[in-house]
């Protein structure tokens, strides 16, 4: 869905270079189509199936963008009381809203409560605690599963790995049947599944299988301690080709999944029965939905050379994405429009005052200055990990549908950065 016609990049029918002029840079664009088609394999794979695709919101929680995978039946996965607020903005049905999060606040959880969602994802029995005592105050009961921690490596970055024992998240494997116990003393919680996350941008099936088949241990053994559970819900993860990566096509993806729940008795199928025991099975993919469905759109300020180093200082920086310097993580760049000058290597760096500030590094490219840049796959933690370091403006976003686009996010000014600060040195008192 971006594709080179009349030697410029487009988005679907628009041409990037024409919105770059419209509505400035650095500027996001999505496909729309390409969120659509990637959540319908997903959806057409699973269709025989009881099963939940709730978004991992984090990835990208644009208004428009939510609205837009809602709209085609998504559920929602949600890891803070602001997500849950932007989601039912959207439209989004409660009952599909799955709630993520090591810290969920006592606040959070009773706006949880308050709207009704389907689930609380909980990780620890002090948050077990927690929601007890919030549920019995508002006069509820709390739909929760466990978050386990099937200490699986996923084999991706350790930032963003999150199965093994060491990391934050889950309650230990083997605590898991004791913590369960301990939950169904609880008279303001139902026990209603069983949930693990074991990281990002996981390219293989192995280890998505490995960690299900963990679970279903657990599900097994709950099952004995009459614990019976209606659904498993196994994260999300599956990662996205940046730089060449082969993950598995979503459809591939699912139908293994299914195929190995179902020699582990696990009947998931809406219209017939296998005999094994009926579960419905929720999935929480976030970046393998919008990743590539988003570029980053900055412009060359200044060509400059030090030493042998030549590099590209561009409009974009660290605070619009993150993701290089934090993790490392390669973005393909490219311009917009294919220019007929000398290629060179450049690093592609910001202009925030960091040596960390840079998103891209040794790259071949003809260019000049003022050229257009598109920083590809950006659809996902692009946006949503963005901040105002150095008093920068956050960019603004456009949704592209066919030849369609609309802004769907207003470029920042300063104006609405300054405005919850005051001048406070005058009014300084002793509290
Ligand atoms: N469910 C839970 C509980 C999660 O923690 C996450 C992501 C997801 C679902 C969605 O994962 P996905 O399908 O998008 O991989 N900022 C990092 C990624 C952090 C992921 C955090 N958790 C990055 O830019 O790579």
């Amino acid at each position: 869905m971006f594709s080179v016609r009349n030697q410029s990049l487009h988005c679907e029918e628009v041409d990037l270079t024409q919105l770059a002029q419209q509505f400035g840079t650095p500027l996001y664009v999505y496909s729309r189509n390409m969120i659509e088609q990637a959540y319908l394999e997903f959806a057409n794979a699973g269709k025989e199936f009881n099963v939940l695709f709730c978004f991992g919101m984090k990835a990208n929680s644009n208004l428009s963008v939510l609205s837009c995978l809602e709209q085609l039946g998504a559920g929602f996965d949600i890891v803070s009381g602001g997500e849950l607020e932007r989601v039912l903005r959207a439209g989004a049905n409660p009952k599909k809203i799955v709630f993520s999060g090591v810290g969920k606040s006592a606040e959070e959880i009773a706006q949880g409560l308050a709207a009704g969602i389907k689930c609380f994802n909980v990780e620890s029995e002090a948050e077990l605690d927690r929601i007890q005592e919030v549920a019995q105050r508002l006069n509820k009961t709390a739909a929760i599963s466990l978050r386990v921690n099937p200490n699986v490596d996923a084999g991706t970055h350790p930032y963003i790995s999150t199965g093994l024992k060491e990391n934050k998240f889950g309650v230990e494997y083997e605590r898991a049947l004791a913590v369960y116990a301990y939950a169904k003393t609880l008279p303001n919680l139902a026990i209603e599944g069983i949930d693990c996350h074991i990281g990002s941008q996981i390219t293989e099936i192995a280890p998505f299988i490995a960690a299900m088949h963990k679970v279903v241990d657990l599900y097994d053994a709950l099952g004995q301690q009459g614990i019976h559970l209606h659904h498993i819900d196994l994260g999300g993860g599956l990662g996205i080709d940046y730089n060449g990566e082969t993950p598995p096509e979503r459809a591939v993806f699912i139908d293994a999944v299914f195929t190995a729940l179902e020699t582990r008795g696990i009947d998931a199928y809406k219209n017939k029965t296998t005999g094994g025991k009926k579960v419905e099975i929720v999935f929480e993919f976030g970046r393998s939905l919008v990743g590539n469905a988003g570029v980053l759109l900055t412009k060359v300020e200044y060509l400059k050379k030090n030493g042998e180093k030549n590099f590209a200082v561009v409009d974009a920086a660290m605070n619009d994405l993150l993701r290089p310097t934090l993790y490392q993580a390669f973005h393909r760049i490219e311009p917009v429009t294919q220019l007929d000058c000398e290629e060179k290597i450049y690093d592609v760096v910001g202009p925030v005052c960091e040596s960390g500030d840079w998103l891209g590094k040794a790259r071949s490219l003809k260019i000049q200055q003022h050229s257009l840049l598109a920083i590809r796959s950006a659809g996902a933690y692009g946006i949503g990990m963005s901040s105002n370091y150095n008093t920068r403006n956050r960019a603004a976003e456009i949704l592209v549908s066919g030849s369609s686009a609309t802004l769907i996010r207003k470029r920042e000014t300063f104006d609405h950065q300054l405005s919850l600060e005051t001048d406070g040195l005058a009014s300084l008192k002793k509290l």
